[in-house]
């Protein structure tokens, strides 16, 4: 027989989890502890005829084999029926939800996991095995999930419990029942009990939090000490509280904590009690109340983690301005940073801050040219670097300031932002405030593995391991990160290193090969290897780094930096290549959720303004992944387009053969067309959109033939020159205008190509055969003579002969050479190419189609 069994004092999660346990072993017979929780024998008084139940005495226990516990493991919390279980002989199924304590049943089939509920956890079985529930059920184990959750309040509610209350509500758990069991009111008694804890609680505070022990003392038993906990959490806010009440002859003592900080089980198990780490329990008898309370107090203090503090969650180094900087200017770093105000310093001490406010006013009132000196708060908040963040958070609130500058021996160190003290709050996973680090979540190592080549993961590891002797952080950042996250190739290898980059490339080379080009100017070296690999390296310093004291705060901050001045957020992750952390993401701007939300976004607001190829890179990116542009970021480009016109063309000429040459040529230049770029691209304004149908329907043939080819030699790589060229077909100097966006000989010799098939005044007709052709077009690139075809509009026969040549003219043999015709006897000179050009046009037109034919005709025509 099997019985289903939970703890004494059964609350709503213990019979819910009973009676969910009953739909997963139906034929398990449910067994009411002798003592209900307060709410749970009301409840049951009106409901015991909808639910099947006995009493342990009704059980004949020789006969049981198994038992399933439900929302407890431990034998010592199942009351009586301990005395009738046969340890030895019976099978135990364990659900629970609590920490486990050494009084567990030893078990094979246990379940006992960290959420908030343990319904919760019979639930997701009773979904999986599409058991059905019916509306009452589905009220009852909402009561179990409500009641242990706090209406899933609790810091020990997960996604699983709301995600299990999500499945009652649609099983039509009644709400209307639920709130009257969860917000159960204080019986007169408790009410009592209630005022005199409250009225006598010490508060304890350490680093930031607030704890408070209370204690009363009474004669008889009254339950309901834990929702008098909860409640005067409620009420006063603070972060942690025990209450100890003596009732007779046992002590209860309750603790409940809501910061991530105090963790409240530690103390409750020197009395041997049990629950969560931040909801716990205990009975002690045979104590004395005053002894409790000096244990509790003497251990408090290790229930508190350490605090973080300004130092852990500060931005640094931090952008400042000195007193002497004009309000222009200071306008322009704003709009440059997306600061909201800047620390004023001079000479190492900070003397004053200004706000956004501040100097938007006084430009409001013309006052451009003035220094910030008159305009700024001179006498500023600060904290100290080891304010804890409790601290912070209260100056923010009370004194309605954003910004908080951190200093450590009165010099700025840092500065504290709401943004920082809300990331803090709400948790941005890839930070671990303690090292002031971004916390690794993700590791690419495997990604790596797979997608990278054998040659570049060994490269990656010399790279470290020279970094590591050198002491220097070593990351590999840029597109490649994000290529590796997207599950796709890229070899380009970018990386980054808080220190001497020219120095460590030099090394480099001198330890595995190679050379290196410095470049000054940008701090970056190029170290080319004798495989042919290339690696760039650049150096990320910041202010601080020279200052060896302030390394391990400060370290990362140089990449900060340098991710922080790249275009996308997708583009300004980094993977550490140290060894111990070697494949971390390091993602200090959500690149990841970014990439995983297909959004492009931009990490500050002049990021166009300062680069405004960006916004043909925004393009780029948006077609290559199906992402898209954030609002903003949208925005921003479009009010930056006009910056295109400023920007050198070969920037430009560089970016637009990258946008056009991906496989969405159309789409780009559209997207491009709705963001306003193309009016700037083209001076006069001559774009209209009958030219993106001409450059479509060139697509659209080279395409077709693109993919007829099986000559790999053959190359089609200036499609996005010709692109610009119909674009600006309509402009009278069209080709001098696509002119100033080649790259290489190799564009301007396409467009010249183009020029040439216009003059030439060949005519072209329907009747014209592929030798015929060959004759005319031999010299010039497939792309050369389809947009020439498309811009002499020609009908669709012409451009169908077209077409077929150019398919059968990649895949011409070589039948006859230059040897060949010596050995005829036939003196070298231009003739040979007349000849051989012959041959060719002969054989697209089946005239000859062996060495021996074509001989045969050469020695009859020369
Ligand atoms: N970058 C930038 N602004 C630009 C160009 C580049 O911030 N105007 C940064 C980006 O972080 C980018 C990195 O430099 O990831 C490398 O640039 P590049 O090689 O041009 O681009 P990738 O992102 O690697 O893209 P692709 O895959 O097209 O090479």
């Amino acid at each position: 027989m099997q019985v289903i069994i939970s703890h004494v004092n059964l609350d709503f999660d213990g019979l819910a989890s009973m009676l969910a346990a009953k739909k997963l072993y139906p034929l398990a017979k449910v067994i009411l502890p002798t003592k209900q929780g307060k709410s749970v024998e009301q409840f049951l008084a009106l409901y015991r005829d909808s639910i099947k139940y006995y009493s342990p005495n009704q059980i004949n226990w020789e006969n049981v084999s198994e038992v399933i516990m439900v929302d407890t493991a431990s034998l010592k919390r199942i009351g009586e029926i301990n005395n009738f279980i046969n340890g030895e002989k019976v099978n135990f199924i364990v659900y629970d939800h609590h920490q486990p304590t050494e009084h567990n049943v030893i078990s094979n089939e246990t379940t006992i996991e960290e959420v908030g509920a343990t319904i919760t956890l019979l639930l997701e079985k009773i979904k999986m095995k599409n058991i059905t529930i019916t509306a009452f059920e589905a009220t009852i184990f909402a009561l179990g999930l409500y009641t242990d959750t706090g209406s899933f309040t609790y810091l020990t509610t997960t996604s699983r419990d709301l995600k299990a209350g999500s499945y009652l509500l649609e099983h039509g758990a009644n709400l209307h029942i639920i709130s009257k069991y969860t917000n159960t009111p204080l019986n007169e008694h408790n009410q009592k009990l209630f005022h005199s804890l409250i009225q006598k609680s010490e508060e304890h505070y350490y680093e930031g939090v607030t704890i408070l022990i209370a204690y009363h003392q009474q004669n008889e038993y009254t339950g309901g000490l834990s929702l008098l906990a909860n409640k005067a959490m409620e009420m006063t806010g603070t972060d942690a509280l025990i209450f100890v009440v003596e009732m007779g002859k046992r002590i209860f003592i309750v603790g409940r904590s809501s910061s991530n900080r105090v963790t409240i089980l530690p103390i409750i198990k020197h009395f041997s009690g049990n629950g969560h780490k931040k909801a716990a329990s205990a009975m002690v008898k045979n104590y004395n109340i005053a002894h409790v309370l000096d244990i509790i107090r003497k251990s408090i203090r290790e229930t508190v983690q350490p605090a973080v503090m300004a130092k852990d969650i500060m931005s640094s180094p931090v952008k400042f301005i000195s007193s002497a900087t004009t309000i222009d200017e200071a306008t322009k770093m704003v709009l440059r940073y997306g600061h909201t105000g800047f620390p004023v310093v001079d000479e190492n001490k900070l003397v004053g801050v200004i706000s956004r406010r501040d100097i938007d006013k006084a430009k409001h009132h013309g006052l451009g040219h003035a220094p910030v000196k008159g305009y700024m708060s001179t006498r500023p908040i600060t904290v100290h670097s080891s304010t804890v963040v409790e601290e912070i958070q209260k100056i923010m609130i009370n004194k309605n300031i954003g910004r908080l500058p951190v200093l450590e021996n009165n010099e700025l160190i840092g500065i504290v932002t709401r943004t920082n003290v809300i990331e803090f709050l709400y948790g941005n996973k890839n930070r671990d405030y303690k090292n002031n680090a971004p916390k690794i979540e993700v590791s690419l190592i495997e990604r790596m593995n797979s997608l990278l080549p054998r040659d570049i993961i060994e490269l990656l590891t010399k790279i470290a391991n020279l970094a590591d002797k050198m002491n220097y952080p070593v990351f590999l950042v840029g597109g490649i990160v994000r290529d590796l996250i997207l599950g796709r190739r890229n070899e380009d290898v970018d990386v980054v290193v808080e220190g001497d980059g020219t120095a460590f490339a030099s090394k480099l080379a001198q330890e595995i090969g190679g050379g290196v080009r410095v470049h000054e100017k940008f701090g970056t070296a190029t170290w080319r290897l004798p495989s042919g690999l290339k690696v760039d390296i650049t150096s990320a310093r910041t202010e601080y780094y020279d200052f060896p004291a302030a390394l391990p705060t400060v370290r990362l901050s140089g990449l900060r930096e340098d991710l922080y001045r790249r275009d996308f957020t997708i583009n300004a992750m980094a993977i550490q290549l140290n060894k111990d952390k070697f494949g971390d993401l390091i993602d200090l701007f959500h690149g990841y959720q970014d990439i995983s939300q297909k959004k492009i976004r931009t990490l500050y607001n002049l990021s166009f303004v300062e680069d405004p190829t960006r916004i043909l890179r925004a393009v780029r990116f948006e077609q290559r992944f199906g992402f898209e542009m954030d609002e903003q970021t949208f925005d921003l480009a479009q009010t930056s387009v006009d910056k295109i016109r400023l920007t050198s063309k070969p920037r430009l000429a560089y970016e637009l053969s990258k946008l056009l040459s991906e496989k969405h040529p159309i789409e780009s230049l559209n997207r491009l067309d709705e963001i306003g770029v193309l009016n700037f691209l083209i001076t006069v304004n001559s774009y209209d959109s009958s030219m993106i149908k001409q450059i479509k329907n060139f697509k659209l043939i080279l395409d077709n033939v693109s993919k007829q080819l099986t000559n790999p030699q053959t190359n089609v790589s200036q499609a996005w020159i010709c692109y610009l060229v119909l674009l600006f077909s309509k402009h009278d100097s069209g080709f001098e205008q696509v002119n100033m966006f080649t790259l290489n000989n190799e564009n301007i010799k396409t467009i010249e190509e183009i020029k040439a098939l216009l003059e030439g005044k060949y005519h072209f007709s329907k009747n014209n055969t592929s030798g015929s052709l060959h004759h005319r077009l031999k010299n010039y690139r497939i792309e050369s003579i389809l947009c020439f075809t498309i811009l002499m509009q020609f009908p669709n026969e012409i451009v169908e002969n077209i077409t077929r040549y150019l398919i059968q003219r990649q895949a011409i043999p070589k039948i006859i050479n230059g040897n060949d015709l010596k050995s005829l006897n036939i003196n070298p000179g231009p003739i040979y190419s007349k000849i051989l050009q012959q041959v060719e046009c002969d054989y697209l037109d089946k005239k000859v189609s062996s060495k021996e034919e074509a001989i045969l005709l050469i020695k009859e025509n020369y």
